[in-house]
């Protein structure tokens, strides 16, 4: 076992660590995406055959850790990354059969009403899921009772102007705290945020413990590997140790409630709105 190796290897994700070091630094977008999503599904158990939505799954890491893990079939939308490569990916991954890449906007999404029965973003959902008419909107794509369950980066404390060591230049002249920061919240604010729609009940929220740890120590892998996409932010986490930054779990079960798609462009002709 490399260094790297054993820097990926962590306890507290042991599933993946089984996983090939250069697939997943030549392939990640941000903090450890299979640490999150591990994490993510401690809570959120998926069963064999389900149909899952990975929203936001960038180069698709999470989608084959499912469909290989769990036996579900992936449906991996994204924005930015194509999904030729991405099928490429799930191929080479021996899930070809159980990992379908579409490019997708979040608010345009081409699927039927009750489709999912789980839906999962992982370092994503910060990136649109903060509107409050959004989660009415996803909330259709899931069979009643199915589940919805995300992880974003998030603020372990409220605050109202950015904290000094977070602004502050690292030694690689990168600064942590950049305006779409602001996307970062609070577990209570997303309490608060998802409670208040019919489309959802049984609302959790919580964070992972020593988040901000296992970021910092991510960083500092792709800094050793030399496979850093971005300058690194280890040292503003290390400076942080927790008290403001780290990752927000929630989880959500879809009620009866049909949501409506507000962001279908018929919406005014179904209405039979003459605009
Ligand atoms: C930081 S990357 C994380 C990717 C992946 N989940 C991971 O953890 O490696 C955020 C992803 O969100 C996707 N994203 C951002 N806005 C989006 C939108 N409006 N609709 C769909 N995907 C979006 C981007 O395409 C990008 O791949």
């Amino acid at each position: 076992m490399t260094d790297i190796d054993s820097l990926l290897n962590k306890p507290e994700f042991p599933l993946s660590g089984r996983y090939d070091s250069d697939w997943v630094l030549d392939n990640q977008m941000g903090p450890n995406a299979l640490w999150l999503v591990e994490w993510l599904l401690n809570a959120l158990p998926l069963k064999s055959g389900m149909r899952v939505l990975d929203l936001g799954c960038g180069r698709s890491l999470t989608s084959i850790f499912m469909a290989r893990e769990f036996g579900v079939q992936v449906w991996a939308a994204d924005l930015w990354i194509t999904p030729d490569h991405n099928w490429k990916r799930a191929e080479a991954a021996g899930v070809g059969n159980s990992v379908f890449p579409l490019r997708a906007e979040a608010h345009a999404l081409p699927f039927p009403a009750n489709f999912f029965d789980v839906v999962v973003s992982i370092d994503a959902y910060q990136y649109f899921g903060t509107d409050v008419l959004y989660l009415g909107y996803l909330s259709r794509f899931l069979r009643p009772e199915g589940y919805l369950g995300i992880v974003t980066p998030g603020l372990m404390q409220p605050i109202t102007d950015v904290p000094e060591h977070l602004v502050r230049p690292q030694s690689n002249g990168k600064v942590f705290w950049e305006d779409e920061c602001w996307s970062f919240k609070t577990p209570d604010w997303w309490l608060e945020h998802w409670s208040r729609s019919a489309g959802v009940t049984d609302v959790r929220v919580d964070t992972l413990r020593d988040g901000w740890r296992h970021w910092r120590d991510f960083e500092q892998v792709l800094e050793v590997s030399g496979k850093s996409v971005f300058p690194s932010d280890a040292e503003a986490l290390d400076r942080d140790q927790g008290r403001y930054i780290g990752f927000v779990r929630a989880i959500a079960r879809r009620t009866g409630t049909a949501g409506v798609n507000l962001y279908d462009p018929a919406t005014g002709a179904q209405a039979g709105v003459d605009w």
